[in-house]
């Protein structure tokens, strides 16, 4: 019989619910075909969006969504995204496939596709081969309440109001596809740049930094040193960085040793479950440099790209990123959103990669099929821990894999909601032991209990002729007992346990 301890007394601060936040980029069939299919589509939609999909995104309360990207946000002119729709601008999308970017999803797009979520919007700016004047007028643009140029152009495309932005990152892996700067020079272009992103009248907008790619660790220390100004007596200061993102993929083996989503073995599981895991090792080093110049945490660790790569599915275009999801990514997202919860201080957003038909999907489409991913339902079950108080919990795991690959079995989070009730979310990612389990909570009682569970084999997915073979089932084969919470999860699985006291 294994172990688990909640202690109701011990709080950690509040799960942001940014942390179940996506990220949908002009790549492949994320955006076109996958969320947006224009009116006159034959596929049921409302204003061009599909009504499938933002129904599923509704469904699992997506907080906010990052857009539109990526790599390709560092080569997108919003202005070719705007005006009727047969005077937009016909361009390539270099970077993902080199097809055709007809721009007929832009600014006002977007933002009917985050109302009809739901959802806040989170837009990346342009600083590889945009301009500070630029990003400037794209913020006049949707922000603006006043009579200005870039007001009225809005107007004159049909928006009166202006919209909120709460979140603007400036520039995207400015490390990489987003300009290959380094950081000394890109702390300069950062100050520069967020200088202009103006907050007119009450607007608020937070804005994010490009922080660093996996482990660079140099890069957060020299983001913090440049760019964050900590309010208060110490003096004045012009800059602000409200969040500094961290961007890292999940992937057992880099180019094409990446390995098949859904044909792998043993190996290759714990190998990806590893390198998943590692996620908890970048955020506690990138939180503890962060922590040493900013006590207060006025800077949130934003990790808005995470997720599985695998190699893209035979017979797809490579440039498009379109791979299966498995059970083995329903772990992946367990563990990691784990994490992301046990690290709510410092992590005040996430955003998996991508929302439909890229990477880690929790959506895939064919026509107008749409099918929901072992992901998907991770978050579905994880969503009640939004905006909830993280509680201490712990738990008896013991290593187990490969003799080159080592994981912890069990692997859990507990949250505590406004009305009282506890949410465990457990996740076993042993291939062959059910585990025996005593959840003990300190400083509450309990009353009831009720449970879901996704179980199935680790390279079991939905496919369009079967979309439901991987699906949460109710659990029922738990009870409370002397106080104490008793039952056996299976191997392969995830687990969503309230707790009501
Ligand atoms: O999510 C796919 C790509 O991965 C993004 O465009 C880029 O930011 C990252 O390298």
């Amino acid at each position: 019989m294994r172990k688990i301890v909640i202690d109701a007394t011990k709080k950690g601060g509040t799960i942001n619910k940014n942390i179940y936040g996506h990220f949908s980029e002009h790549l492949g069939r994320c955006i076109y075909e996958g969320i947006f299919v224009g009116k006159d589509s034959n596929i049921p939609n409302v204003n061009g969006m599909r009504k499938d999909v933002v129904d599923a995104l509704r469904h699992i309360k997506v907080p906010v969504l990052r857009w539109p990207g990526g790599c390709f946000a560092d080569e997108y002119h919003w202005m070719d995204g705007i005006g009727p729709q047969e005077g937009r601008k016909t361009v390539v999308n270099t970077h993902w496939g080199g097809v055709v970017e007809d721009n007929s999803f832009g600014t006002h797009e977007f933002m009917e596709l985050c109302a009809q979520i739901g959802c806040a919007p989170f837009i990346s700016g342009n600083v590889g081969s945009g301009t500070v004047r630029e990003m400037s007028e794209w913020v006049e643009y949707m922000t603006f309440d006043g009579v200005s140029p870039m007001a009225d152009l809005r107007r004159e495309h049909g928006r009166e109001e202006p919209w909120d932005v709460p979140y603007f990152g400036i520039g995207n892996e400015t490390w990489g596809c987003g300009g290959n700067m380094n950081v000394e020079y890109y702390a300069g272009v950062y100050r520069h740049y967020q200088t202009y992103v103006r907050e007119y009248g009450d607007k608020k907008i937070a804005k994010i930094a490009c922080g660093p790619n996996e482990g660079d660790y140099h890069w957060t220390e020299v983001m913090m040193t440049a760019c964050h100004c900590p309010t208060g007596p110490v003096g004045f200061c012009n800059v602000r960085m409200d969040g500094l993102s961290l961007h890292y993929y999940t992937s057992p083996g880099k180019e094409a040793g990446r390995g098949s989503a859904r044909t792998f073995g043993r190996d290759k599981y714990f190998h990806t479950m590893e390198v998943a895991l590692h996620m908890d090792e970048l955020v506690t080093k990138h939180s503890e440099i962060m922590e040493r110049f900013d006590p207060d945490k006025q800077v949130g660790l934003i990790v808005d790209e995470w997720g599985t790569w695998f190699d893209v599915e035979e017979g797809t275009n490579p440039g498009f990123l379109y791979q299966q999801n498995t059970m083995r990514d329903a772990l992946v997202a367990a563990t990691t959103l784990n994490i992301f919860n046990k690290h709510c201080q410092r992590v005040s957003m996430a955003n998996i990669a991508q929302t439909v038909n890229v990477l880690q999907a929790v959506i895939l489409t064919q026509e107008e099929e749409m099918l929901l991913t072992p992901t998907y339902h991770v978050f579905d079950m994880y969503k009640g821990h939004q905006d909830a108080t993280l509680l201490e919990s712990t738990v008896e795991a013991e290593t187990i894999g490969t003799a080159e690959y080592a994981v912890p079995d069990l692997h859990l989070s507990t949250s505590q909601s406004a009305d009282g009730s506890i949410l465990m979310t457990l996740a076993n990612l042993s291939l062959d032991t059910a585990q025996d389990m005593n959840c003990q909570v300190d400083g509450q009682a309990v009353h009831s209990v009720s449970a879901r569970i996704l179980t199935e084999a680790v390279d079991a997915c939905n496919e369009f002729h079967a979309k439901d073979r991987v699906r949460p089932q109710a659990f029922t084969d738990i009870a409370v007992k002397n106080g104490a919470i008793q039952f056996s999860i299976p191997p392969c699985a995830v687990m969503e346990v309230k707790i009501n006291a």
